[in-house]
């Protein structure tokens, strides 16, 4: 099956009880079992719900794997990826990632003895520079968070098999209708499906994907034991998303190209970042391992902090707002709302300016969407 067919029917069969062609929200948190040991496959909410296992089985279905996992948040199912280290070892990074991600390893796992490395992946050569003895887990994000940089995941996973290190991907700003790592040799796949996958701001959660029975047994292990599972009528919402994935992606990367095309000509607009653009560094490597180019833009102001704070609050269509991967518009200063937790020094480095504003570019029409660009810009 192709993706849109998959989108629809993988993991949704008809209920068995009742032939609802949805499937329901089982709204349950245990269930009656007929003797000691003899039940119908659900036991306990927290290690299995049936709204539940439909999603997960459509969610690697997408990502073209084998197994898939839900939780509560992305977070959660990153945290549930780092249960896999014990102290003593060390992660690589990606340095142009989630802040969350990147509070989870400063201020959470740092106190657990976990080393790590934040590197600009984009150049294996930083990764190779500082692969050591216990190394287990490489953490890719591509495109990036909020630079949109690329990485090579083939090579990027050539090289660690040679290290003998785990791979995860993060792949919610291209989701599976854009980029399928596991074919590339990856071995997990992180989503925030409280983005594109839910699509309609109205759920929080997070999936892991793996063909590695051996991950998952141990992944499935955490997502029970740590607990940070979703609920069935969040799970029924995402699955609803999941549905209109493939639509909401053309339109989404369409008028992505047309808003940073508009960015790039303006000149009060110092820098566009957006990998469809030919001028972005990633561009050719964009168009080799993803199908298009993404809804996520982002932009440099050729002003002060205080005007772009202006800026970003001045819209009328795109919302100032946390978040992505909504079919609304939304607009964020990084430096001060989803990087605020990356402290100013590491942010230089990594080249997230002050002046830098992130557009999730929804899928309204894409002329009213440049309208209010114009209109903000007139104000500056
Ligand atoms: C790329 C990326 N990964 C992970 C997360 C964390 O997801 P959640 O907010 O669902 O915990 C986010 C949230 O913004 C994100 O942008």
């Amino acid at each position: 099956m192709r993706f849109a067919t998959k989108a629809i029917h993988s993991g949704l069969l008809p209920d068995s009880a009742t032939g609802a062609i949805m499937t329901p929200i089982y709204q349950t948190s245990t269930y009656v079992q007929e003797a000691v040991g003899v039940n119908k496959g659900f036991v306990y909410s927290r290690t299995d719900n049936p709204t539940r296992r439909a999603l997960e089985q459509n969610l690697a279905a997408l990502e073209n794997g084998k197994f898939g996992l839900c939780f509560a948040s992305g977070l959660s199912a990153a945290n549930t990826v780092l249960n896999l280290l014990s102290s003593n070892d060390h992660i690589i990074l990606a340095n142009d990632l989630y802040g969350g991600t990147y509070r989870i390893i400063t201020k959470v796992y740092q106190n657990y003895q976990i080393g790590f490395d934040f590197v600009d992946t984009t150049d294996l050569s930083n990764i190779r520079r500082v692969i050591k003895p216990n190394t287990r887990i490489l953490w890719l994000e591509t495109p990036s968070n909020p630079l949109l940089k690329i990485t090579d995941i083939k090579q990027a996973v050539s090289l660690a098999k040679k290290h003998n290190l785990i791979t995860v991907v993060d792949n919610t700003f291209a989701t599976p209708y854009l980029q399928t790592p596991l074919d590339f040799g990856v071995d997990i796949i992180l989503q925030s499906t409280t983005k594109y996958l839910g699509g309609h701001s109205d759920i929080i959660g997070g999936a892991l994907i793996t063909n590695r029975q051996d991950l998952y047994e141990k992944l499935k292990f955490y997502q029970n034991a740590v607990g940070g599972v979703p609920g069935p009528l969040d799970c029924f919402l995402i699955l609803r998303g999941t549905k209109t994935l493939a639509l909401r992606m053309e339109r989404h990367c369409e008028n992505a190209l047309a808003v940073a095309k508009f960015l790039h000509r303006h000149p009060k607009v110092s820098r566009v970042y957006y990998p469809g653009l030919p001028s972005h560094p990633g561009h050719p490597l964009a168009k080799k391992q993803m199908h298009n180019f993404g809804g996520m833009v982002s932009f440099e102001i050729k002003s002060t902090v205080a005007k772009t704070k202006k800026l970003v609050a001045s819209t009328k269509i795109f919302a100032l707002a946390e978040s992505l991967g909504c079919v609304r518009s939304l607009i964020n200063h990084p430096s001060t709302m989803t990087h605020a937790s990356v402290p100013p020094a590491v942010r230089k480095d990594i080249g997230i300016k002050d002046n830098l504003i992130r557009l999730s570019v929804g899928i309204e029409d894409v002329q009213d969407l440049i309208d209010d660009l114009k209109q903000t810009f007139k104000k500056l």
